[in-house]
């Protein structure tokens, strides 16, 4: 049996992705941090077809886990030209995420990367290469989740044509380099409001744009934040920053709101939390900044030299909004790693 092994981190976006067309392709460019401690190790095991090939077990945690099946086929169809090889195997696929299970926080970014990661390994190991590894992991992980076409890269990435961003493109996220140091040391603790499953999928939300009332302003708005927000990560203007990051995930719960069907995904704590943040900055005046993703919790931005003051008001203020008192540290991180397999 040959096996590949990939650690790929989660990521936050700053300017979100939200909606898009045909073969996942984004409305609208994004750009995100990149994360480090919430991230998905995934092995990816070969051996040569039994049957008809293609065969695919997947193991969470030591545990056969066949509810995951479905995706990684779906997955391994849509990237099927890039494995054309794909029916002469079967497979098994072992895989963790660093993050409680539970934890309501989105796997698909990490997972997704990490996979998309493993099979170009292995397709490199089989003889196909390809001219860039990381731009092809890119392309094969955003079939497979939009938001994952971020996480080949670090400390930020965009993805989606942006006519500021040199090189950028729909098919791939690129690696974002053009920052004021002191993004590089952001923390973002991750205050977990609702562990549930979410009522409506990021999927069946993207597709909700279609038709939006207020569709073409959002996407023109992203292209105008993404433009506006690379000046502040330039510059190391952080009230500035601020100010688009917390925008965007406004605008994005507002997208929900006013589908049709409607939607609202936040809880009386996540609002309470947002409240909490926004009067300790102003009594602090420290640079701590919210957003969310498609769900209740929060992601809480700033800088690690804050690191002290954030924590005690954490411990003495946010816990109590908490689910059970619960939440997660993370930091940008600097993209996924190659994982050791014994004995090669
Ligand atoms: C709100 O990447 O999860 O987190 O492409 O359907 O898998 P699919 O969607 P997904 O959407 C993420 C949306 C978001 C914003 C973002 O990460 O940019």
């Amino acid at each position: 049996m040959n096996t590949v092994g990939w650690q790929s981190p989660s990521n936050i976006a700053l300017i979100k992705y939200w909606g898009k067309h045909g073969q996942q392709l984004p409305a609208n460019p994004s750009i995100s941090f990149t994360l480090s401690t919430s991230h998905t190790q995934t092995y990816l095991s070969w051996v040569p077809a039994a049957g008809m090939g293609g065969e695919i077990k997947v193991i969470l945690d030591g545990q056969p886990a066949p509810s995951f099946v479905p995706k990684v086929s779906q997955f391994f169809e849509r990237i099927a030209a890039y494995v054309p090889f794909f029916k002469e195997y079967d497979y098994e696929i072992n895989t963790h995420n660093s993050f409680p299970h539970s934890s309501g926080i989105a796997s698909s970014a990490s997972g997704m990367s990490a996979l998309a990661l493993c099979t170009l390994s292995m397709a490199a190991q089989l003889g196909h290469t390809h001219q860039d590894f990381y731009q092809t992991a890119s392309i094969l992980a955003r079939l497979g989740s939009g938001s994952a076409s971020r996480s080949v890269y670090g400390p930020l990435a965009v993805w989606g044509k942006h006519a500021k961003t040199p090189l950028s493109s729909d098919a791939f996220a690129v690696p974002y380099h053009d920052i004021d140091p002191i993004f590089e040391t952001f923390q973002d603790y991750i205050l977990l409001v609702d562990k549930g499953v979410k009522q409506v999928s990021s999927t069946a939300g993207h597709s909700l744009m279609n038709g939006h009332p207020f569709a073409a302003q959002r996407f023109a708005q992203a292209h105008t934040n993404l433009s506006d927000i690379q000046t502040h990560l330039r510059s190391g203007d952080l009230d500035q920053f601020g100010e688009i990051v917390e925008s965007e995930a406004l605008t994005l719960h507002a997208m929900m709101m006013t589908s049709r069907p409607y939607y609202l995904l936040v809880k009386p704590n996540t609002i309470a939390i947002i409240e909490a943040i926004w009067a300790f900055r102003q009594e602090t005046k420290i640079p701590v900044y919210f957003t969310l993703d498609a769900g209740a919790n929060v992601h809480m931005l700033f800088p690690k030299g804050d690191k002290q003051k954030v924590d005690a008001f954490v411990n003495d203020v946010l816990q109590s909004y908490c689910h059970k008192g619960e939440y997660l540290c993370d930091a940008v991180g600097n993209g996924p790693e190659q994982l050791h397999i014994d004995g090669k």
